[in-house]
């Protein structure tokens, strides 16, 4: 079942686009905190500070998202609240792990400048997916004339890639091979995740 048929079964079904939005509201939750644990102590701009903020709203605008479709539902992040909660946390966690074993061995980092390197690499991955992944959602939503939006939503992710490019020429100039070799985990672990969407979808 691909992407586009996936989210028009969820759109379709009150409950499990309230479990979607606070699915995907958890997964900006999680990468803004991944954001902020890798800030460096004292070396912080205002790139950092400004993307983390936005990560944040996304969260927080998406919980608010579910009240258009159901008042009251999926108050917070436990496993009956959340889409496949296994692979949505598992996404996230391996993406981390795979990417500072990688980089550490590349780059030969440690401490604050391996965390800088994850930060930088695994970002970056995660807005190549957002970039794909909303205006997919955003299309079903249109299409099936939902009062739910993620337009702003887009707009910020589109300048968060930027961001990161511009960050990743700074910190190497072969970025582009290993960023793509991040990407290349990630798309094997999001595929993990949409088969765990599917398989509950179409348990419903
Ligand atoms: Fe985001
Ligand atoms: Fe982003």
């Amino acid at each position: 079942m691909h992407l586009p048929d996936i989210l028009v079964r969820i759109i379709d079904e009150p409950s499990l686009h309230s479990k979607w939005l606070n699915t995907l509201s958890f997964m900006e939750n999680a990468g803004a905190k991944k954001i902020s644990a890798c800030e460096h102590p004292e070396f912080v701009d205002i790139i950092v500070l400004k993307h983390a903020a936005e990560e944040h709203r996304h969260a927080y605008y998406l919980k608010k998202q579910i009240s258009k479709i159901e008042g009251y539902a999926c108050p917070t992040y436990t496993l009956v609240e959340l889409i496949a909660p296994n692979q949505t946390r598992h996404y996230l966690n391996s993406l981390d792990i795979a990417a500072c074993r990688y980089l550490k061995e590349v780059f030969q980092l440690t401490g604050a400048e391996l965390k800088y390197a994850a930060y930088l690499f695994v970002t970056y991955a995660i807005e190549v997916r957002a970039d794909v992944l909303y205006p997919i959602y955003q299309q079903a939503l249109s299409e099936a004339q939902s009062r739910v939006t993620v337009k702003s939503i887009i707009l910020e992710e589109e300048g968060h890639l930027e961001e990161m490019i511009a960050q990743l020429e700074r910190f190497s100039e072969i970025w582009q091979k290993h960023a793509d070799n991040i990407v290349y985990m990630e798309q094997k672990l999001f595929n993990e995740w949409i088969a765990g969407i599917a398989q509950e979808v179409l348990k419903d």
